[in-house]
């Protein structure tokens, strides 16, 4: 039971789905969340793949909803820790790796059989939830999705120049779109939506009354 919001970084996608879960009162499932609790890992062991791919296997990885989305590993809060621009810059080459994907895909297939879900994140209408009941493809001119990114930051406190981010979400587009394993691609059958021409407010309402509908004629 479960809508699929896809896109590339920055394209408003993880706050939409926030506010369409709050508003309808269902799941978030941030998966580019538990990608960077991964990369988490992979920093600690000092980049090394054979020990990463050990540390990851051993590892315990929790989250739940509430508010906003909360990520765990081995019951360590890694939410705040995972946003930081030094896991920005590593997750999507930590992501590409067919392993990891295999880890976070069993962990999100596990979770969302209890309940309504909404989750966001690049391959989710095509490779993972591709019988998921609502699929959206979200996207935003590149330096329209910089401004917001940078935007929300500095809004944590961060210092960083705009040039910076820009260049990371060109960077991160790039390996999340010509990877070889399930590429940031728009499902065949999502609805795509350009944010740039909505305001945050409208596309919300956009979302939320496709998810509506879907409830109301028993899809979810
Ligand atoms: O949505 P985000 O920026 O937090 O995602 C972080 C990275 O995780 C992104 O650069 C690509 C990767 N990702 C992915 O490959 N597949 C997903 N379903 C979600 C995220």
């Amino acid at each position: 039971m479960i809508v699929v919001i896809d896109g590339p970084a920055g394209s408003g996608k993880s706050s939409t789905a926030l506010a369409v879960a709050q508003k309808l009162k269902i799941q978030y499932l941030d998966s580019g969340a538990l990608y960077r609790a991964a990369t988490h890992l992979f920093l600690k062991s000092e980049e090394s793949v054979p020990l990463f791919f050990e540390t990851l296997y051993k590892s315990h990885f929790s989250f739940y909803f509430e508010d906003e989305f909360k990520v765990f590993v081995d019951d360590l809060d890694l939410t705040q820790i995972i946003r930081t621009p030094e896991i920005s810059s590593k997750v999507s080459t930590v992501a590409a790796m067919a392993e990891v994907r295999e880890f976070v895909n069993k962990l999100m297939h596990k979770a969302i059989p209890s309940d309504i879900y909404i989750a966001d994140g690049r391959d989710l209408g095509t490779a993972v939830f591709p019988n998921a009941e609502c699929k959206f493809f979200m996207v935003a001119n590149p330096s329209t999705r910089a401004k917001r990114r940078h935007l929300e930051l500095l809004a944590k406190g961060i210092d960083i120049s705009y040039q910076e981010v820009y260049d990371d979400i060109q960077h991160r587009d790039k390996i999340d779109s010509t990877r070889e394993k399930d590429p940031l691609k728009q499902a065949e059958d999502a609805v795509l939506i350009d944010t740039s021409e909505y305001s945050f407010d409208e596309q919300v309402e956009i979302i939320a009354g496709h998810v509506r509908e879907a409830i109301q004629q028993n899809k979810l």
